[in-house]
């Protein structure tokens, strides 16, 4: 692996993004069709994807099962061997920020950001884990954020994305001690990309140190090379872009 970007020892043939819109989804469509991944299914909720032969782009949204569902059926004869989760929300669509204080919580708020977050990418699990065969190698991975740590949280703040990543953890930590029962060399985790410079990252830049933002296409370069170096051990857990586990 090269120390410095973690480039991959290995790609897959297939694979999936959900979220391919978004600033690290479309890196990373991008970047595995640079690595020579033949077929990249590539979600986003317009179904466009990044124009090129290996592109099979389909539409989805995380509110809609249905849409889960129809996607996972559309890849069931040729599955990804690859499933990124890249989507979620830190502000919602009609500009609700993260809450800095308890005094701020909304319920409303905080259900859209659980749907997201939280229940969208279990809903992609349940139906693309069903596709996995027992016999080969798989990675299911969401991104998730180092934010979600409970034992790491020393700032607070950010309460419902904090805690729609830690509830993500949880369930990617279940996922993967029932896959590991019957797919032994399956591997499910959750990812931590690292500061991106995305549309979800602008608002809250301008404190940030120099060279804290990493741009998307370097975040994707490291978070497949991470991928691409783990084993069956290492899953349930999380993990940054350097391939450092993130404590729960
Ligand atoms: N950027 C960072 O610094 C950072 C740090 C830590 C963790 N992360 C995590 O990394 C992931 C990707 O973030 P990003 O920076 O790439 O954000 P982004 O550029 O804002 O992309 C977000 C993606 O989520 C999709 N999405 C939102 N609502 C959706 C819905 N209802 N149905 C389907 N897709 C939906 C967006 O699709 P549309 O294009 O249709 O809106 C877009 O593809 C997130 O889970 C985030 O929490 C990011």
């Amino acid at each position: 692996m090269d120390e410095t970007t973690n480039a991959p020892r290995a790609v897959p043939r297939t694979a999936c993004v959900f979220g391919a819109s978004g600033g690290i989804g479309k890196a990373l469509c991008e970047k595995l069709a640079a690595l020579g991944c033949e077929r990249i299914y590539a979600g986003s909720r317009r179904g466009a994807a990044p124009t090129g032969s290996a592109f099979t782009p389909f539409a989805f949204d995380l509110n809609d099962e249905v849409s889960i569902a129809a996607a996972a059926a559309m890849m069931k004869d040729d599955p990804p061997e690859w499933v990124i989760v890249a989507s979620g929300v830190l502000t919602l669509a009609d500009g609700t920020g993260p809450e800095r204080t308890y005094k701020r919580l909304d319920p409303r708020v905080m259900a859209e950001v659980f749907a997201l977050n939280t229940i969208g990418p279990a809903l992609i699990a349940k139906h693309c884990l069903a596709l996995m065969p027992r016999s080969r190698p798989f990675v299911f991975a969401a991104l998730s954020a180092r934010v979600g740590s409970i034992s790491d949280n020393r700032l607070g703040g950010w309460h419902s994305y904090r805690a729609s990543k830690a509830a993500l953890n949880m369930l990617i930590r279940n996922f993967a001690i029932e896959m590991a029962r019957t797919h032994p060399q399956g591997i499910v985790v959750g990812l931590h990309p690292g500061t991106v410079d995305s549309a979800l990252s602008r608002p809250f830049q301008a404190g940030l140190a120099p060279g804290q933002l990493t741009a998307p296409e370097l975040a994707a370069e490291r978070l497949i090379g991470v991928l691409a170096g783990l084993s069956p051990e290492q899953s349930g857990r999380v993990f940054d872009w350097r391939g450092a586990e993130v404590p729960a």
